[in-house]
């Protein structure tokens, strides 16, 4: 095959919604709903380029084909449909699950990445730019199948653990656990036991020391110049930034857009995350204090209404405003569905908001999630997490029944330790090995876990 591909290329797809559209694969498989499953040959190069960024989970793939630890477990997935995703889960089928896929957000879905697993025989249903009701059909046909009862969630940001519990409660009691990957999703989870209607295991991979230090970090690092150029072609050097929130996400974004020459002021709630910001020299104030002079906004705090209708009253005339964090919440964007105010799409993804004087802000992806929605994720960094949720899921499957109960819990330190050291190989890196005698000045174990479970 020749060529490359495009949207265009498809028209036929047209502007008929999936739903409305009856396909099959090659094979006569319809259990799926994709964009357009004539584009799964270009999908499937794509996956073939994640794979060969994902060293680790291309370790576990192949140590897993032969003992197949997830034989039987049938697992709904709930995360972005990505090229990287896509390698996720073609590694679960080869250790011996069977899955149901439905995109987490309804922007960041590779539509020929869907078809290419649709075409495998995978039940998925997502694609880019579906509506919300959408949203919510495809978790409902991911999660409920005739003659197919789940026994694992593999979720981001929680949509599909709290539609089965609402749904479907019966079934969510028998589910052998949930392994959850935002900070959005572990946060409500944690609600959940609070209130005491967590019935089932669940493990929170984002607090996990190899995926917050990773994926939220080094990947955002990464995304928010590459997503802010593409959909902007803004300069950096010299421009007035405000990061909302300096955790991982933040103190990625931070470090990012100050090696491109912006001046970056934080807002934090936490005094331990605003010292840090502090110490590593910048501006911490409120919001309120610096709208006016900003160039553009960035929300990374997993919050809700961050900046509001009031802020975005006061921003500069081209003010770019975007989201960097799990949810859509947390730039109030129905605030600026107003009749006084004009929305015009200059580019996908892409919102200029005119007010009645003229001055324009510049809106990333209505707010969602900027780099899943207008940029690619790293690879490399996909893996990292791949391999905890991974992981996270034989650890629940294969536990003895009493070992978890109802509560949230994190991965041991020794498979975080493991899940770094299948991605150190790549870079020839050498591990000092302990002696005998620094074993035991230390109290660890030659082999791991050399840190305790509370080190960060
Ligand atoms: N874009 C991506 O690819 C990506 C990757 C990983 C995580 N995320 C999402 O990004 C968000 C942040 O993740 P994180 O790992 O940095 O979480 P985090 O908890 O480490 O950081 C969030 C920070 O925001 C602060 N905060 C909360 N409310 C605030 C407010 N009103 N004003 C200012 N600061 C506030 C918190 O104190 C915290 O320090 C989450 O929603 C997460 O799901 C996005």
């Amino acid at each position: 095959m020749t060529g490359s591909y495009s949207e265009s290329s498809y028209s036929s797809a047209g502007s008929v919604s999936p739903r409305e559209r009856e396909q099959k694969t090659s094979k006569g498989f319809t259990d799926f709903c994709v964009k357009n499953i004539k584009s799964a040959e270009f999908g499937r190069r794509e996956i073939e380029i994640a794979e060969q960024e994902m060293p680790g989970i291309m370790i576990l793939r192949v140590k897993y084909a032969e003992n197949k630890p997830l034989q039987s477990a049938r697992i709904i997935g709930c995360t972005h449909i990505t090229a990287q995703t896509a390698v996720l889960i073609e590694t679960l089928i080869t250790a011996g699950a069977s899955v149901r896929w439905a995109a987490c957000n309804i922007y960041s879905t590779q539509n020929e990445v869907a078809a290419a697993l649709a075409e495998e025989g995978i039940p998925v249903f997502g694609w880019k730019g579906m509506s919300e009701d959408d949203f919510w059909w495809c978790i409902e046909k991911a999660s409920n199948h005739q003659n197919w009862q789940a026994n694992l969630i593999l979720d981001n940001g929680g949509d599909a653990t709290h539609y089965m519990k609402r749904k479907y409660i019966d079934k969510f009691r028998c589910l052998k656990g949930i392994v959850e990957e935002s900070v959005t999703g572990v946060h409500r989870l944690y609600q959940m036991t609070k209130n005491n209607c967590l019935p089932i295991p669940a493990m929170n991979i984002n607090d996990s020391v190899v995926k917050g230090k990773f994926d939220n970090l080094y990947c955002c690092r990464e995304a928010v110049i590459d997503s802010l150029k593409k959909t902007t072609d803004i300069m950096f050097g010299g421009k007035q930034v405000l990061i909302c929130g300096y955790g991982e996400v933040g103190k990625g974004c931070c470090s990012a857009l100050r090696g491109m020459g912006a001046i970056a002021y934080v807002t934090e709630i936490d005094p331990i995350c605003a010292l840090q910001a502090c110490m590593d020299g910048f501006k911490v104030i409120r919001v309120d204090d610096a709208i006016r002079i900003v160039d553009i906004v960035i929300t990374a705090t997993g919050n809700k209404n961050v900046i509001r209708r009031e802020h975005m009253n006061k921003m500069k005339n081209g003010c770019i405003i975007c989201n960097m964090g799990h949810t859509n919440s947390e730039i109030d964007v129905d605030s600026l569905r107003t009749p006084d105010l004009t929305w015009e799409r200059v580019r996908s993804h892409v919102d200029h908001i005119v007010w009645p004087d003229g001055r324009r802000i510049v809106l990333i992806a209505e707010g969602r999630l900027a780099n899943l929605t207008c940029s690619n994720v790293p690879s490399f960094v996909v893996s990292i997490t791949a391999c905890t949720q991974m992981l996270a899921l034989i650890e629940l499957f294969k536990a003895q029944p009493n070992k978890y109960k109802g509560d949230v819990y994190l991965l041991p330190k020794k498979m975080d330790e493991y899940v770094a050291s299948l991605h150190l190989a790549g870079f020839e890196a050498q591990v000092t090995e302990l002696s005998d005698d620094q074993c035991q000045y230390l109290g660890v174990a030659r082999n791991g876990p050399f840190k305790p479970n509370y080190y960060r």
